[in-house]
């Protein structure tokens, strides 16, 4: 199958064809995700939260981040990957946050980078573009600045609507061939897509943006627990494999696994 590249997500957006998007942090997710169609895999740094147990995104490095970037990359067949810059790791300066994208491509073989942040990111996503890696941007709310911003909390109401999408022009004018919105009002982020040339990629930001994106254990109900307002589960991963252990813990425990035609003979 033929490679997805960015021209090709640019023509789905002027053609007015959406698009799904979804997290993978290893071989077989990727594998996956991939042969069914999905277009874009991102290695987000919410790895933080659904690989590693961290509670936020803030504790996750680039060390933790290049190994399940490259299992993804060597996976995928098709797929776009796009790889997280961790907190911390591009915030310092354009020069670091080039050093960090260069790293997930070169050590990670990734395809682009994406980061959290607009104004204040354009040098960055000017000088990473300009070496030659493509940029997802990421506005609205940003895990990232969680304790900046007081909480997991909608984004872009009332006048913040505004900057929000001037945030977004921003960001396009220094060269991010796409951009998340995260937890922004419907309307709002059916603006910024109208305004903007290059694809958004939706999360919490209603049906009108170009694309949506999910954390896989979400959208397959891998997680426990209450999930976010803006996740919808299609699958109950988390019931079945908790049904495959037990069975298995069950046979082992009754002597009925492993059977004759798991076992070898002399
Ligand atoms: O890390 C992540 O999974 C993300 C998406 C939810 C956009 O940034
Ligand atoms: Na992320």
């Amino acid at each position: 199958p033929k490679k997805v590249r960015i021209p090709y997500l640019h023509g789905l957006k002027q053609r007015g064809e959406k698009w799904a998007m979804l997290t993978a942090y290893d071989q077989y997710s990727a594998e996956i995700f991939d042969a069914a169609g999905i277009p874009v895999l991102l290695v987000g740094d919410s790895a933080a939260n659904n690989v590693y147990g961290y509670g936020t995104t803030l504790p996750v490095t680039m060390d933790e981040m290049l190994p399940l970037v490259r299992a993804v990359s060597t996976a995928a067949q098709r797929a776009l990957v796009v790889a997280d810059l961790p907190f911390g790791s591009y915030q310092g300066s354009p020069e670091q946050a080039l050093a960090s994208a260069v790293r997930m491509l070169k050590e990670g073989l990734a395809h682009a980078v994406k980061l959290e942040g607009g104004r204040q990111l354009a040098p960055a996503i000017e000088l990473i573009t300009g070496a030659g890696v493509p940029v997802m941007a990421h506005l609205g709310f940003t895990p990232q600045s969680e304790h900046a911003l007081g909480g997991y909390r909608v984004q872009g109401r009332g006048d913040a609507a505004e900057k929000l999408v001037e945030e977004a022009l921003t960001v396009q004018g220094a060269g991010a061939f796409a951009v998340v919105l995260e937890m922004v009002p419907a309307p709002v982020a059916a603006q910024v897509t109208k305004a903007l040339d290059i694809p958004t990629v939706g999360i919490g930001a209603g049906p009108d943006t170009d694309a949506q994106v999910l954390v896989w254990q979400d959208m397959a109900g891998l997680r426990g627990g209450k999930a976010p307002r803006f996740v919808k589960r299609y699958a109950d991963l988390r019931s079945e494999l908790t049904r495959a252990a037990s069975e298995y813990a069950d046979d082992v425990r009754a002597g009925t696994f492993p059977a004759p035609e798991h076992s070898f003979e002399e």
